[in-house]
């Protein structure tokens, strides 16, 4: 076991505040609270935001990207777009300084903390009926026995008796989840552009071109959210090829999302 290490004189972290500390090679986000003092990885588990930054309000830190929130004693993911925790560490007062002692295991790769609002969640805070305002569809490979999302939007879309325009186009779009995050693309803010255009190819069809960003560059949710896209809209009859690309300028904010979807994953 690693032993602690002195990282800061008690008067030197304000209270309510925090401050970066290194220890052993780790940069470790210090809070001071309350009077007590807690320790984190100085790492968002969504995409490696900076916690000491974040704002703090009580005991909980606001990741200063895109407003994942922790608890700051136990590290529990307490908001989207995080859903694991990250790792926390002992600390103790002594001699006037506070010490930290790292701790192995739990962190980026720790357990799944179940997001706000989906079901069986232990922090749940919407309504479940609310929840069901977003669409239900399970994202690929979904093995609860539900049909997966590729199979769901073929046969909406193969049936689309609708003329094809850009509002038809989103709402097919949001048969697409993030498989994390269970909220659809579009309530998501990931379609920034979608463009119609005559098929030069095929006679009365059109083909779609679909602007979308992630929600964060290294998005590992990037490849299957591309391919659900091409599949849902490849369906319709009216669609002769889809072009999906992807832009990170400007980036995604949580501000992209609609209140449903913010609702939803308990981002105020
Ligand atoms: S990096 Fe922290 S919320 Fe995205």
């Amino acid at each position: 076991m690693a032993d602690f290490v002195r990282v800061a004189g008690v008067t030197d972290v304000p209270d309510p505040g925090s401050m970066l500390v290194e220890v052993e090679g780790e940069m470790i986000a210090l809070f001071h609270v309350g009077g007590q003092f807690s320790a984190l990885d100085d790492v968002c588990t969504h995409d490696g935001g900076p916690l000491a930054s974040g704002e703090l309000t009580g005991t909980k830190i606001a990741c200063p990207r895109h407003g994942a929130r922790f608890d700051i004693r136990t590290g529990a993911a307490l908001s989207m777009p995080a859903i694991r925790g990250t790792r926390s560490h002992d600390v103790k007062i002594d001699a006037g300084g506070v010490w930290i002692r790292l701790r192995s295991g739990h962190g980026i790769d720790g357990p799944v903390t179940q997001p706000i609002g989906y079901p069986g969640s232990p922090h749940v805070e919407t309504p479940e009926s609310e929840s069901l305002t977003l669409p239900s569809v399970p994202a690929t490979g979904a093995t609860d026995g539900a049909a997966p999302v590729e199979a769901t939007a073929l046969t909406t879309a193969a049936s689309d008796t609708a003329p094809l325009c850009e509002d038809r186009v989103r709402e097919l779009l949001k048969t697409v989840k993030d498989p994390e995050l269970f909220v659809n693309i579009v309530d998501l803010g990931l379609i920034y552009g979608v463009t119609l255009a005559p098929s030069a190819e095929v006679s009365g069809k059109q083909q779609v071109s679909i602007d979308m960003t992630m929600t964060s560059p290294a998005c590992p949710a990037g490849p299957q959210l591309i391919g659900d896209t091409k599949r849902a809209l490849a369906a319709h009859p009216a669609v002769a090829g889809v072009e999906v690309r992807i832009v990170m300028d400007p980036p995604w904010t949580p501000d992209r999302m609609t209140d449903d979807a913010r609702d939803f994953l308990g981002i105020f």
